[in-house]
């Protein structure tokens, strides 16, 4: 389910250009077949559920390292929450359990990527500690 549901909401934040150059069926199949190997790799994914085990949201986090250093380090590739859940605290403590997670594996870091425009994630993020450190710039070519 957390599959499904990382694929729609990833789709859902592209851009109409990015969808608009997209086949969305074929871009479908390649991100489940990403996040079916990420698993497999050992990537996990944390789920929030209400008292009555109702989904609320998720959190997918994996490893990534350094190019340059080599260094290893925690990666929230995506945090979701179920939109009539917002606002309640629940992004909150997934973004603490990835962090407990990677504390135990013994990362001494973790990164993410925010689109610019996604104010609600932004804001998350740096409540929970995060600060801008580079900016992934992009030119158009077409
Ligand atoms: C981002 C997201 C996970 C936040 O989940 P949430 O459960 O609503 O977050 P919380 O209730 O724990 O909010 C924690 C803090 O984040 C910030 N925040 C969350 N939503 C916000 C919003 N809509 N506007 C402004 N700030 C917001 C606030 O600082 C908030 O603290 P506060 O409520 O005390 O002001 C949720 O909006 C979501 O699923 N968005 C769509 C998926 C997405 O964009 N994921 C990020 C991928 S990079």
């Amino acid at each position: 389910m957390v599959k499904e549901i990382s694929i729609r909401t990833v789709w859902e934040r592209f851009s109409e250009d990015q969808r608009r150059k997209l086949d969305k069926e074929k871009w479908s199949q390649r991100l489940g077949g990403l996040f079916d190997m990420a698993i497999k790799e050992g990537h996990r994914v944390f789920v929030a559920e209400d008292e009555n085990q109702s989904f609320l949201g998720y959190v997918w986090v994996g490893e990534r390292s350094n190019l340059m250093t080599g260094t290893r380090h925690g990666y929230i590739y995506d945090v979701f929450v179920k939109e009539e859940h917002r606002r309640k605290g629940v992004g909150m403590i997934l973004m603490e359990k990835a962090e407990s997670y990677c504390r135990e594996t013994g990362y001494t870091e973790m990164l993410l990527m925010v689109a610019i425009n996604n104010q609600p994630a932004e804001k998350l993020y740096i409540k929970q500690g995060f600060k801008a450190e580079q900016k992934y710039m992009l030119k158009r070519l077409t």
